[in-house]
């Protein structure tokens, strides 16, 4: 099957004009489409624990047929006794322009096949799968299983979907609560599974976390068994021809309501032969019991562990500690109308992520890019806050900044103003709706700037944004060690090493 990957580049990578080569990259943009390389697809292959003598296989979204070119390969190369009689598949394929390919990809798999003696059959479906699958979920097909599979493959489209579309509605009729495409098909593939069934897909990582994918998380979690979750390194390696800058992670799950004692969670480059490191997490320590978010944790590796471990004591919620965090207020596009340039008498400071300079907010910013002030007057009102102690933690950070958990004070003895816009970049924590004294300020911001933070968040958290649920989901120190820690902390922060010290020496 080695000619799989050779058949892709001689459709794909035929020369083309520029225009033509724009188009097609918005029309693979629009599909979600992006082919797995055949290391990765051959890697997921080889993840399938279970060898049912009649296998019954889901391709959703098969593009040029990689994963199930895979699967069969992975399926007919195994030793005799462990071979099946029999494969068969049933692929969906949006984009007619690549269904020839994956023609020549079942063409193969007939082949390999029928060298293995085992008997192939499939079928290729050039329609919505989302649309079939909610007809299948139902039962509506006369005749059909609802459950018609027990193994399933594949690499979902990744795009948002809106929710007054037409595919949202069908995936609520199914029961289905979810903004993007990739976690619909997730999990209508786990709703098609039977009892034992098996999943492996390969999707962004977005789902771990995140308010959004809360009802997706809880559902499939309440489905499916997790067993191994691989996670690649950088950004880009899982899809190196196409520009993907989601992190990937390859998920193997069982049908079925128990749940294991340990997860696998291995990690590797995503380089064609790179070392795949890989650890036996237990199951709570993935998804702990506790979080009624139902996060996915993916602790990969001795120096993670240490991390978890340490940030395992700190155990008081935000509420404790008389906090919240909320999102700024001021969506700039929604209120330009009141935004000036620079600051005026009869405005307020409005502050953006490009402030932040050094632990503490350093405002205005002249000739910046960036308006410096909002109106102040009765129809900005709900827009603004008193102008107090608050601590600031950047929503999206740049791929190149060292950490994801940027914080920041808003200090109004630096900043003379009655009242202060924040911007919908920024999260901010108050003491219901006031500012905080400067000391649990300093201490909060110092432990949400620490190294410890970062490593813990990254676990949980594989993309640039951080959002309040985040924030509000973790664990603290408790007060009083908060404000210790914030004590050591004078006019200015210590730079990365001197903050970790502080925290070292304060809580571990
Ligand atoms: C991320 S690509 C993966 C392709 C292939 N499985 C692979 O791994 O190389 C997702 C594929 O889903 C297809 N697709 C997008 N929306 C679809 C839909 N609603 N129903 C069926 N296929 C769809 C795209 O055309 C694309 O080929």
């Amino acid at each position: 099957m080695q000619a799989c990957d050779s058949i892709r580049s001689a459709v794909l990578e035929r020369p083309r004009s520029k225009a033509a080569a724009d188009f097609e990259a918005d029309r693979k943009q629009g599909l979600g489409q992006f082919l797995t390389s055949q290391a990765i697809a051959s890697f997921m292959a080889s993840l399938f624990a279970d060898r049912p003598p009649e296998i019954r296989l889901l391709d959703a979204g098969a593009g040029d047929g990689a994963l199930t070119a895979a699967f069969v390969k992975q399926f007919c190369d195994s030793g005799r006794r462990r071979r099946p009689k029999r494969i068969s598949v049933a692929a969906y394929e949006l984009d007619e322009a690549i269904v020839p390919a994956f023609q020549d990809t079942l063409d193969l798999c007939q082949v390999e096949s029928r060298r293995s003696g085992v008997q192939f059959s499939a079928e290729l479906r050039s329609e919505d799968f989302i649309e079939t699958a909610v007809g299948l979920v139902h039962g509506d097909l006369f005749g059909t299983s609802k459950t018609p599979f027990n193994a399933a493959i594949l690499n979902p489209p990744y795009r948002k979907i809106n929710s007054d579309s037409h595919t949202r509605r069908l995936l609520r009729e199914a029961g289905i609560e979810t903004s993007n495409l990739y976690t619909g098909f997730l999990a209508l593939a786990a709703k098609l599974l039977c009892e034992n069934g098996e999943m492996v897909a390969i999707c962004p990582r977005s789902f771990c976390n995140g308010p959004y994918f809360k009802p997706f998380r809880e559902q499939f979690l309440d489905m499916m068994s997790l067993r191994r979750l691989h996670l690649f390194e950088s950004r880009s390696s899982a899809f190196q021809r196409d520009d993907v800058l989601q992190e990937n992670i390859i998920v193997h799950a069982v049908k079925s309501p128990e749940k294991p004692q340990t997860v696998i969670v291995s990690t590797s480059s995503g380089e064609r032969d790179g070392e795949i490191v890989e650890r036996a997490c237990p199951y709570a320590d993935v998804v702990s019991p506790r979080d009624p978010e139902r996060f996915i944790h993916l602790v990969t590796g001795e120096s993670d562990e240490a991390v978890r471990q340490k940030i395992a004591r700190f155990t008081t919620p935000l509420a404790k500690l008389g906090l919240e965090v909320s999102t700024g207020r001021v969506v700039d596009f929604r209120a330009t109308e009141f935004l000036v340039q620079e600051a005026q008498d009869d405005t307020a400071p409005l502050i953006h992520p490009c402030h932040f300079t050094g632990g503490f907010v350093h405002w205005p910013k002249p000739g910046g890019r960036k308006p410096n002030g909002i109106c102040d007057t009765e129809r900005t009102q709900e827009l603004l806050v008193p102008g107090a102690i608050y601590v600031l933690v950047k929503r999206f950070t740049s791929k190149e900044e060292r950490r994801r958990v940027v914080a920041c004070i808003y200090d109004p003895h630096r900043i003379r103003a009655e009242r202060v816009g924040f911007e919908n970049h920024l999260n901010y924590f108050h003491a219901r709706g006031r500012g905080l004294p400067m000391d649990l300020a300093k201490g909060l911001a110092a432990f949400l700037n620490s190294t410890l933070v970062d490593v813990y968040f990254r676990q949980f958290n594989g993309h640039t944004q951080v959002n309040a649920t985040d924030l509000r989901n973790m664990r603290y120190p408790t007060r009083p060690e908060l404000e210790s820690l914030g004590r050591k902390i004078g006019d200015a922060f210590p730079n990365q090493s001197g903050l970790d010290a502080h925290v070292e020496r304060e809580f571990l």
